[in-house]
């Protein structure tokens, strides 16, 4: 049995998306999860998820923008499922429009929940785990921490913020010699619900940037990033990678290209749907689970060369030396 098996995780935003199939992820290898989000009917489903897989599930009804809510979830799980030893924040809400056209109170509230819920779920587990001097905090995030894209600037503040408040609490745990560590997972666009259900004043559509990884992938780097967080970041998919690095070198150059593609290449050819529920104040699944996959699938990739490499970048450099040892050996004795 695996040290791993039976850990007792929370995981916000656990009823659909990213969160769902990362608690199903953790499910899978027995762990026992407290799936935190509003969406009763997604709660539910997820905890029959994790229940079929193998792990044990407990539903609490939470709405991270409220401290106390959160605070008093770490409690009931603490007290039903045992210490806490690894806490992921994925809960998430945004507004798709331009900045013009958001209001000052959904402004705040996508800030209140894809912020603050953050910090109020990194606070609630770091009140349990620093006593102990053990535990893991998962921030999800995003390549949009570090840049900005037209039509989320409310959620693309959010990020920057998360990466801002981890890296800051980082340094402070390294100062302490702490044991509890923190780690942030930087993802590309994945196929999950949210196109459905976050308020959106675009008139066509809303999709995820090309290309689109399934919420899988995402799972898959989340518990490697719990496994291993001693790594202060990771980048998940190419894509990522490659948005980080240009905006690194040439953040201009990116401003310009965005505010000519970023526009169209947020949106399917499709008009917004005059049904589509918002989850900004309140849960969007009332008549149904949206589940962990979006409307997606068909163009979206269940694998992620680049993940696989982070994963095993010892094993990669070690194949290089090994390379360049050969070939210099090749060389010489071609020489002598
Ligand atoms: N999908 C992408 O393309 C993408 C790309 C980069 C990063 N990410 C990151 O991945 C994370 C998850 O994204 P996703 O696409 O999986 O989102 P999603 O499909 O919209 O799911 C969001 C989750 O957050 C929950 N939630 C929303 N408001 C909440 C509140 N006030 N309190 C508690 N829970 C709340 C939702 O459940 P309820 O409505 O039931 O509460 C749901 O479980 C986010 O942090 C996002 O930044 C996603």
């Amino acid at each position: 049995m695996s040290s791993n098996q039976n850990q007792v995780v929370v995981v916000t935003g656990a009823s659909g998306g990213i969160g769902r199939a990362v608690a199903r992820a953790f499910g899978a290898r027995h762990a026992r999860v407290a799936l935190l989000a509003r969406g009763e009917q997604g709660l539910s489903a997820a905890a029959a998820d994790i229940t079929r897989a193998g792990g044990t599930a407990l539903e609490i009804p939470t709405d991270v923008a409220d401290f106390a809510q959160v605070d008093a979830a770490a409690e009931r799980a603490e007290k039903e499922l045992g210490p806490i030893d690894v806490w992921v924040n994925v809960a998430f809400t945004s507004v798709f429009a331009p900045f013009i056209e958001i209001e000052p109170d959904e402004f705040r509230r996508v800030t209140e929940v894809s912020y603050l819920g953050y910090v109020h779920g990194t606070m609630a587990a770091l009140r349990r785990m620093k006593p102990r001097d053990r535990g893991t905090i998962v921030q999800v995030g995003s390549a949009l921490a570090y840049r900005g894209i037209p039509l989320q600037s409310a959620y693309c503040g959010a990020k920057h913020a998360i990466q801002g408040f981890n890296e800051a609490l980082r340094c402070e745990l390294l100062h302490e010699g702490s044991h509890v560590r923190t780690t942030m997972v930087q993802m590309p666009a994945v196929n999950t619900p949210q196109f459905s259900w976050v308020l959106s004043k675009l008139p066509r559509h809303a999709q995820p940037v090309p290309p689109i990884y399934q919420p899988e992938v995402a799972a898959r780097a989340v518990l490697y990033a719990a496994d291993h967080p001693r790594r202060r970041e990771y980048w998940v998919g190419g894509s990522t990678v490659g948005t980080l690095v240009a905006n690194a070198v040439a953040p201009g150059i990116l401003d310009r290209y965005l505010a000519r593609t970023g526009y169209k290449s947020q949106q399917t050819g499709e008009p917004k749907p005059p049904a589509q529920p918002a989850n900004l104040w309140a849960p969007a699944d009332r008549d149904r689970d949206f589940g962990a996959h979006g409307e997606f699938d068909d163009q979206s990739t269940p694998r992620s060369f680049q993940l696989w490499a982070s994963r095993h970048h010892g094993l990669l450099a070690a194949g290089g030396s090994a390379l360049a040892a050969t070939a210099l050996a090749v060389w010489r004795r071609a020489r002598s």
